[in-house]
């Protein structure tokens, strides 16, 4: 593709709700035990929204931390992205509704639904914005409260979620400094549906019905198999599409979804583990938003350290699943 100008990832920034669970608490809602939970996943514990917390609420929260890192006045963002699965509202959407808190009155908004691959889908649709000198400056924000849409009388499935935000502000720049050096981006329809989350209220003749409550299913085996299968060949595939070597990789940023899937790729990748980021063990699996806060921690903890190649991977409901490979100075 020509392009004519190049993107810059200016601030990462991350908003995590106050309240921990953590795993011996969840010992107390049904039949598990903390050990089970973390030889299963590496979570040690997660955090929930409570005290009118939400979405919106932490996806302010690191938007503005974003802008402020970046000295980019909201006035200034052309564009507002936020990646989600779990809205606050079917509508208005998410990135509309934090807009006007923000008060981004330039911004055109919309969100994207990718589910866990959000945060990568998103940095994919906004670098086209910015490739084509359409757009100068974006925010875009990774964000799922699954807490809300957990049965929490179920053991498998709600001992992996955490809630969280997380988000970046891309601004143009002159095309030889771009710092994306590539994505590729992947689906395939869950026919069997393997992982879902319905949003089935009643029809019209079942009105006076009460509404069945929503929650995530998912077959764990299905979904370790899909990751284990996708996740080495887009990374070859990302490899060879910008001509590097995994050697050449200083950090490998993988969805979070679970420890014992991060440790199987980066095995079959051969990848020290030294370059791969983990921080499931105190957030859990915070699907658009694990993206971006697994890099803040990176950056805290300085295993992210300036210039760096990171390889960025998301995998998950949809099915899909999507990489990118951003050389930047990080902060
Ligand atoms: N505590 C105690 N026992 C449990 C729990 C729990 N929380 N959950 C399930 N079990 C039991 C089961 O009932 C079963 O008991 P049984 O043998 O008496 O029937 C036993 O543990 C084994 O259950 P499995 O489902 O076979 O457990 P498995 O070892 O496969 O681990 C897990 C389940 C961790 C979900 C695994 O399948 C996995 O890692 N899957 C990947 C899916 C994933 O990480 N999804 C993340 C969200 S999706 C995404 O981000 C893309």
């Amino acid at each position: 593709m020509q392009k004519n100008y190049g993107v810059k990832f200016l601030s990462f920034s991350g908003a995590l709700p106050s309240k921990v669970v953590k795993n011996t608490d969840l010992e107390k809602l049904f039949d598990t035990t903390d050990e089970w939970i973390y030889t299963r996943t590496g979570i040690k514990e997660r955090r929930v929204v409570d005290n009118g917390e939400s979405g919106l609420s932490l996806s302010l929260q690191t938007a503005k931390d974003s802008l402020n890192k970046a000295k980019i006045d909201p006035k200034a963002i052309d564009l507002i992205i936020v990646s989600t699965a779990t809205p606050d509202k079917l509508y208005p959407s998410m990135s509309c509704m934090l807009q006007g808190l923000l008060g981004a009155s330039n911004a055109a908004c919309f969100d994207l639904s990718a589910a866990c691959s959000g945060f990568i889908f998103g940095i994919a649709t906004a670098s086209q914005f910015i490739y084509t000198g359409q757009y100068k400056n974006i925010l875009l924000v990774g964000v799922d409260i699954h807490s809300r849409f957990l049965d929490w009388n179920e053991r498998s499935v709600a001992v992996l979620f955490g809630d969280g935000a997380g988000s970046v502000v891309m601004s143009s720049c002159m095309a030889k400094d771009d710092e994306l050096m590539g994505f590729i981006l992947r689906s395939e329809s869950d026919t069997k549906l393997d992982l879902t989350l319905d949003n089935e209220n009643v029809t019209f003749s079942q009105f006076k019905n009460q509404i069945s409550p929503n929650f995530v299913k998912m077959n764990g085996k299905a979904i370790y198999q899909f990751a284990l299968r996708v996740v080495p060949e887009i990374t070859n595939q990302i490899l060879d599409k910008v001509n590097l070597s995994i050697d050449q990789i200083d950090c490998l940023v993988l969805h979070q979804a679970n420890q014992r899937i991060i440790d199987a790729v980066s095995e079959r990748l051969n990848i020290p583990k030294s370059k791969v980021l983990s921080n499931i063990q105190n957030v859990g699996n915070t699907s658009a938003a694990s993206i971006p806060l697994a890099i803040v921690d990176g950056i805290k903890s300085k295993r992210i350290k300036s210039p760096c190649k990171m390889l960025l991977i998301g995998f998950g409901a949809g099915l899909t699943w999507g990489a990118s490979i951003i050389d930047c100075n990080i902060n």
